[in-house]
């Protein structure tokens, strides 16, 4: 059949599920899934799913609305409902194409988003620290350098960014609740849930002094002048215009929407855990297993629920405040509330909490046995002492009711470690279209 296609649509809320097979366009997410040279990793099918050809294996379309794929043979096996869905789900008005997600990889990666044309989001945001930075607190504007080894720049007033950066693997799942839907217009973002959806969040770290902005302009100007640098630019105006059409393509909207795009398309969602979740019995060991039983059992899942291990809801733990900084970041609502981070791919998204104080998972199993109960804040194993400006009292529940032993602590990292997955598109650019460092300043 000649440029056939087909697609299977669900209208959830707003949202359009979309899947769809494209024969011989490579528009549509299907090819993302096919082809090796784009995204070969974005949709990996679970063990035993059929392998119809461009078939994109999500649920939610043929039989089950569940969040563990497509094929019905798959449910009857599931041992936890933690999985992560095979499927992507995009805003209705923001479809996952690949030209759009291979242009917002472009702009992800160049510094000309930036104020001084130095830093991109990749220079926070890097594959080789599993989209994070592996710093406590980024360096932005003014850095030299990636991840650890990045240092201020000579002559540079402007400090380090106030918090931890996330990982941007997975994003696409912010939000996901227990029954693993998704809205993407909705997603909470940030560590004080202060943005919804990648769409809005993309355009914010332009804005930022510290991340990208700096001196170069005024807050209020930022938007006019990168669309205007990115206008003045031949490469990047044909693709806005191909993509999006219309006279003005090249706008903030179709900038946000683009990065989101590729964003989104950065998924890891094959993890041992994800292949237990889906009925592989042996992707877990014993231990593994036990930490698992024990991390429910404690109270973890409390709050590190459904299948991104967070009910991305805003709790006071009282963790410490990072001396690095020079003031006391008291988060959301001025209570020292803070978002319950996604469990997924610690190995890479380390230092730990918001502010990068937890230096390994044992410091931060540790911080929890010292706030658990009744007791003091300052006994106890570790050394992340409670934040004297948060009171006992204040601290949640949830974190006060937990029940850690000792003999926890190892069969629970150990099942901590399961959630990672390496298995993302980590693909840099060659060069991008302004011909400035791939990156930004990060040699
Ligand atoms: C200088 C470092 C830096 C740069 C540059 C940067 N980010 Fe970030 N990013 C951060 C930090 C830090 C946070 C968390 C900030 C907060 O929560 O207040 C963050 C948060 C995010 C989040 C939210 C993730 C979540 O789960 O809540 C996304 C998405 C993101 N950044 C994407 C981008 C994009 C897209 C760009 C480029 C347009 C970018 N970042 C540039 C450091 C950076
Ligand atoms: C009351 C809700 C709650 C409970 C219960 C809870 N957490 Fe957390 N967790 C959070 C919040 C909120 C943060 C972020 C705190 C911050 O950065 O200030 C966090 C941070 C973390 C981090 C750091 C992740 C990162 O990327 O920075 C890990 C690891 C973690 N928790 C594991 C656990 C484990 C294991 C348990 C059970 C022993 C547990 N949590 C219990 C809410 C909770």
């Amino acid at each position: 059949m000649k440029n056939l296609m087909w697609c299977f649509m669900m209208i959830a809320f707003t949202v359009l599920l979309v899947q769809c097979k494209a024969d011989d366009h490579n528009d549509e997410i299907a090819s993302l899934v096919d082809s090796p040279n784009d995204t070969p990793n974005l949709n990996p099918r679970p063990p035993g799913g059929g392998g119809n050809g461009g078939n994109n294996n999500g649920g939610g379309g043929n039989n089950n609305g569940g969040n563990v794929g497509g094929d019905g043979a798959i449910d009857a096996n599931v041992l936890d409902d933690r999985g992560l869905p095979q499927n992507i789900v995009a805003p209705a008005d923001n479809a996952l194409t690949t030209a759009k997600v291979e242009l917002g990889r472009l702009l992800f990666w160049d510094p000309i988003l930036s104020g001084e044309q130095d830093v991109s989001c990749a220079t926070c945001h890097h594959p080789e620290f599993g989209y994070a930075d592996g710093r406590a607190l980024p360096i932005g504007v003014g850095g030299i350098g990636l991840g650890p080894a990045r240092q201020d720049g000579v002559n540079d007033d402007i400090g380090l960014v106030q918090r931890n950066s996330p990982t941007i693997v997975n994003a696409a799942f912010n939000g996901i609740d227990d029954q693993g839907n998704v809205n993407p217009n909705q997603a909470p973002m940030f560590w004080d849930n202060r943005a919804n959806g990648l769409e809005e969040q993309a355009l914010l770290p332009l804005h930022s002094f510290e991340e990208m902005r700096g001196h170069a302009f005024s807050e209020e100007e930022t938007l006019e002048v990168i669309v205007d640098r990115i206008n003045a630019i031949a490469a990047y105006r044909n693709q806005f215009q191909q993509i999006f059409g219309g006279n003005n393509a090249v706008n903030a909207v179709n900038i946000g929407n683009a990065i989101a795009a590729f964003e989104r398309s950065i998924v890891a969602n094959n993890s041992p855990f994800d292949r237990y979740a889906r009925g592989d019995e042996n992707a877990l060991t014993p231990q593994q297993i036990q930490g698992l039983n024990r991390f429910d059992a404690v109270g973890c899942a409390d709050c590190h629920s459904g299948p991104m291990f967070s009910d991305f809801d805003l709790h006071t733990l009282g963790v410490p405040d990072n001396p690095l900084l020079g003031f006391s970041d008291d988060g959301a609502n001025g209570q020292y509330e803070f978002r319950t981070p996604s469990l997924r791919n610690l190995n890479t998204t380390g230092p730990y909490f918001h502010n990068g104080v937890g230096g390994d998972l044992t410091d931060v199993l540790n911080f929890y046995r010292r706030i658990q109960g009744n007791g003091g804040g300052n006994g106890g194993p570790g050394n992340l002492n409670i934040n004297p400006n948060v009171n006992r009292n204040q601290i949640d529940q949830d974190a006060r009711n937990l029940r850690l032993n000792n003999n926890d602590v190892q069969a629970i990292i150990a099942f901590l470690q399961t959630l990672n997955d390496e298995n993302f598109d980590q693909q840099i650019p060659g060069s991008v279209p302004s011909g400035l460092p791939v990156g930004g300043n990060i040699q």
